[in-house]
């Protein structure tokens, strides 16, 4: 066997993989992906097996703790999450400073960083117990953050978060009550968010929880590196697809122009991809897409809604996965192809797509954030570079220059 970090140090030499490609940065217990064959396992679990029998908070409880809850454990951790659904009273005023058209996940952003600024009794990342509750308190918050963020941009009084209800239907409350009418959460919403939520759990070390591990790795608190898996999550390669899926679709407007969009993917002095098509790691179908695209059909079919733009998402998933090019680059729909549509079934706008990732993934991120601060052989992450500047140049003053 050989000590990698000794050759390192003796020989200078490393790996060079932009990208990340087939450099792992950790050990981890949590999920297992099999891109080839198209199977996604957390803790053991088949995702199709906790979409459909598991709640969201059961899920979150097996990410963080190993070990489905049994009814004891589960109502223990269903309370001590609602003791944290609150946020202190001063955060509103944060909202007020955003202007009202920023993007929710820029509010995000800001909001989940400055709860370190509230919370300092559980960032002491030494302490078993301060960890616990940083991890409660960001699974607990973040519904009420990201609906918060919604209620800012529509000029609507944010909602306080119900206790009484349970997670999905408190966030779906915060979303789209308002004090001046009863507002009744539909179970069939309800259950979609709640199996939406779990999709996006937990996805081993994709770009924003490896960002979430690389700035816990110096010791910054948990708020902070949830903060910065927001950031990354935010762009389009990543998080953002869901949003850049539905904008997609409803450039594509009508079935008839599918194969114009999908001849344009191909193109190579092209740069446009088909969003929500491809994956790092999935070479086959996206287990979490099935499950994704049949709660779509649910969905639609249970609130009545007749959405073209599904009928324009099959059609290029059809096309598309009789192609050439895609079968040749395995480009399977992935987990965004169909959410963005079941979002705004919902009345979901678009902006907050990737903030509803955001919530969702949070749990991962705190699942692996303590896997890695009880790893014995953690270590500051620090990649390395291949230097390709100037040499050495002599210094010329100023006025020479
Ligand atoms: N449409 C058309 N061609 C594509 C697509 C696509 N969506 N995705 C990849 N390709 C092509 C690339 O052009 C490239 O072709 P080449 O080998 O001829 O140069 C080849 O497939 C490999 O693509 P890479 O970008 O090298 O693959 P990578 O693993 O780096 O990227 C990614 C994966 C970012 C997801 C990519 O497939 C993509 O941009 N997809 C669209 C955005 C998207 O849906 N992102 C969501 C990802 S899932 C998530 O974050 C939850």
């Amino acid at each position: 066997v050989v000590d990698i970090r000794k050759f390192y140090a003796e020989t200078g030499m490393f790996t060079y993989d932009p990208g990340f490609t087939s450099t792992g940065s950790c050990e981890s217990a949590i999920t297992y992906i099999d891109g080839d064959a198209g199977v996604l396992t957390h803790r053991g679990y088949n995702i199709t097996d906790l979409a459909e029998n598991c709640s969201f908070l059961e899920v979150a409880y097996l990410l963080l703790n190993g070990d489905l809850p049994n009814r004891t454990e589960f109502e223990g951790f269903e309370r001590a999450i609602t003791l944290h659904t609150m946020v202190h009273e001063q955060i509103h005023k944060f909202f007020e400073g955003f202007r009202r058209d920023a993007h929710p996940m820029a509010v995000m952003c800001g909001v989940v960083g400055g709860l370190a600024a509230f919370y300092h009794d559980s960032t002491d990342i030494d302490d078993a117990h301060h960890r616990m509750i940083a991890s409660h308190r960001l699974i607990a918050k973040m519904p009420t953050i990201a609906a918060w963020a919604h209620k800012y941009a529509m000029g609507q009084p944010l909602m306080y978060p119900r206790n009484d209800l349970r997670y999905a239907s408190d966030f779906l409350h915060m979303m789209f009550a308002v004090p001046c009418e009863p507002y009744h959460v539909s179970p069939v919403l309800s259950k979609a968010m709640d199996r939406i939520l779990i999709l996006h759990a937990d996805h081993e070390q994709n770009a924003s929880t490896s960002t979430v591990r690389l700035t816990g790795s110096s010791g910054a608190n948990p708020f902070a590196c949830v903060a910065a898996g927001i950031a990354s999550l935010w762009g389009p390669a990543h998080g953002g697809a869901n949003e850049a899926v539905l904008t997609m679709l409803t450039q594509i407007g009508t079935l008839d122009r599918v194969p114009e969009y999908v001849k344009r993917a191909k193109d190579k002095d092209d740069p446009f991809r088909l969003m929500g098509f491809g994956h790092r790691v999935y070479k086959n179908y996206d287990p979490r897409a099935k499950i994704m695209a049949r709660t779509c059909h649910e969905v639609l079919e249970e609130l009545g809604v007749k959405d073209p733009l599904l009928d324009v998402a099959m059609e290029l998933e059809r096309i598309a996965l009789e192609d050439e090019y895609f079968i040749e680059k395995k480009l399977y729909p992935n987990v965004d192809f169909y959410s963005g549509i079941i979002f705004k079934a919902m009345g979901i706008p678009v902006s907050m797509f990737t903030a509803i990732f955001a919530l969702a993934r949070t749990t991962g991120w705190v699942a692996q954030w303590n896997e890695m601060i009880t790893d014995p052989v953690q270590k500051i992450g620090r990649p390395r570079q291949l230097f390709r500047g100037k040499d050495h140049r002599d210094f010329v003053p100023m006025d020479k220059r």
